[in-house]
């Protein structure tokens, strides 16, 4: 064996027993080029160092448990200031303890990390507030790559965070095949509607979507509850009585319910084959078991966990970058399944296939080319996903854009488009004189000198 891959191992059965000696748990250091993520409890502080991801979740959460259930503290450190990179699953798996320790007045203060553009992705994804609200403001973060972490506690939260998270998606990833769109909103409502129906969480649940574009074309979803957990709810219906691994196992087939008179057992089923069929990636957390899907070798694997996570976390990715993997992902009872999406609900009429689109409700301001931006990915997504059917763009109560807002939105489309398929998908309603001056000047201005791009 090299003697870099000897020092890493040895490295790693220290830590491993350094662990086992801070609170009897096997922590799993994870290796990130030289260095490890370590999480360290002194007293009531909880310290992270290096990198904290998804594979980590386990050994802060025994930190936390000791310091709260042994030692009997009940204001909690947690040290980020050494962490040096972290994502939406295991932050909203800490996120969702504190806030379940929070409601029975366990508090947290949170040291934000050293390295600045790890403090800004704290702010920006809200975890921040969700640890510490007293002294961090909610996130204002108005990008369409990332939806902040978003707490629900009922249906209409529920249903207005899936609004929230569909809608930026439309606006923030070009060029999505409807039935993609679909699926991905399916998965999101079905897990999100889990939390609500079955997992009884004192904190209701919390959710975050990232969409990432670099080689690949992937969004990933997180979704959190303090609950009952998956074992324990389906051990609580009368067919099923195994370990918390063949829960998870059971879980993600297809009919497997606790109970038959409140659900079909199709929504982990279903968001599992989406994610699978894509080429991504899903992993559930839930009392002592993982349960791992990874693309290519890696294949499904289930494990136990001496680390119990109190809830559900689910880490759900999926690939949109081949368009037509998802076509039969959703298949129930052996028959192909199209759900309703948002564009049907929002956008389209009863009884016409034209779109209508009220520009007041898809921007705050119409004064800049930020903007305009989502506005322009949503109408090209909404031309190519609806074949042949107009879209008819309500200027109601927006008296006044800017020309670059005109030239991003319009101008850009129109020379995406084309001047014949513009004409005719495009239709304008309530158009102010001066509007319509500008749109027609960007657009011939932007078909002087092309896309630039
Ligand atoms: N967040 C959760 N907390 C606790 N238990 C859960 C959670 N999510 C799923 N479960 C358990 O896993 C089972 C399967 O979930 P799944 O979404 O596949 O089906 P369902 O919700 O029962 O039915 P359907 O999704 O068709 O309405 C649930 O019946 C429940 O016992
Ligand atoms: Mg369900």
């Amino acid at each position: 064996m090299p003697v870099g891959e000897q020092l890493r191992a040895r490295a790693n059965k220290f830590l491993r027993r350094y662990y086992a000696l801070q609170d009897g748990s096997e922590g799993e250091p994870a290796k990130h080029g030289s260095r490890f993520m370590s999480v360290i409890r002194d007293g009531n502080r909880i310290k992270f160092s290096g990198p904290y991801r998804d594979a980590d979740l386990h050994h802060p959460l025994a930190c936390i448990h000791h310091a709260v259930h042994e030692n009997g503290y009940q204001d909690l450190i947690i040290d980020f200031s050494e962490c040096t990179e972290t994502y939406p699953g295991p932050m909203l798996a800490l996120c969702a303890e504190l806030l379940r320790l929070r409601s029975v007045k366990v508090d947290a203060q949170l040291v934000l990390p050293k390295k600045p553009e790890l403090a800004r992705l704290f702010s920006n994804a809200n975890w921040a507030n969700l640890i510490e609200p007293r002294k961090f403001e909610p996130s204002k973060f108005r990008g369409h790559t990332q939806i902040p972490a978003t707490q629900f506690s009922d249906p209409t939260e529920q249903n207005d965070a899936v609004n929230r998270i569909v809608n930026a998606i439309l606006g923030g990833i070009p060029d999505i095949r409807r039935e993609n769109f679909a699926a991905l909103e399916w998965a999101v409502n079905e897990l999100t509607d889990n939390v609500i129906v079955h997992s009884e969480s004192p904190i209701g649940g919390l959710v975050q979507v990232s969409s990432f574009q670099r080689s690949t074309k992937v969004v990933e979803f997180t979704i959190a509850d303090a609950g009952l957990g998956i074992p324990t709810t389906l051990r609580s219906g009368a067919s099923f009585k195994g370990s918390d691994t063949d829960a998870l196992d059971s879980a993600i087939r297809e009919g497997v319910t606790r109970d038959k008179s409140v659900g079909q057992g199709n929504g982990l089923y279903g968001s599992y084959q989406i994610c699978c069929h894509s080429g991504g990636a899903f992993q559930i957390e839930s009392g002592h078991a993982r349960l791992l899907f990874r693309p290519g070798d890696y294949g499904l694997e289930i494990r136990d966990q001496k680390v119990p996570v109190h809830g559900t976390l689910v880490i759900a990715k999926i690939n949109f970058s081949d368009p037509d993997l998802l076509k039969e992902a959703l298949n129930f009872s052996g028959k192909s399944y199209t759900p309703v999406d948002y564009i049907e609900t929002k956008y389209e009429g009863i009884g016409t296939d034209v779109l209508h689109v009220r520009l007041k409700d898809e921007a705050k301001s119409f004064g800049s080319r930020v903007a305009g931006t989502p506005v322009h990915h949503k109408l090209h997504n909404l031309v190519k996903m609806c074949p042949g059917q107009p879209i008819e763009i309500d200027f109601d109560m927006v008296p006044l854009v800017s020309s670059s807002f005109a030239d991003e939105v319009f101008g850009k489309l129109f020379v995406k488009l084309g001047p014949l398929e513009f004409m005719q998908r495009i239709r304008f309603k309530n158009v102010e004189h001066t509007v319509r001056m500008l749109i027609d000047k960007a657009i011939s201005q932007r078909v002087t000198t092309g896309l630039g791009i």
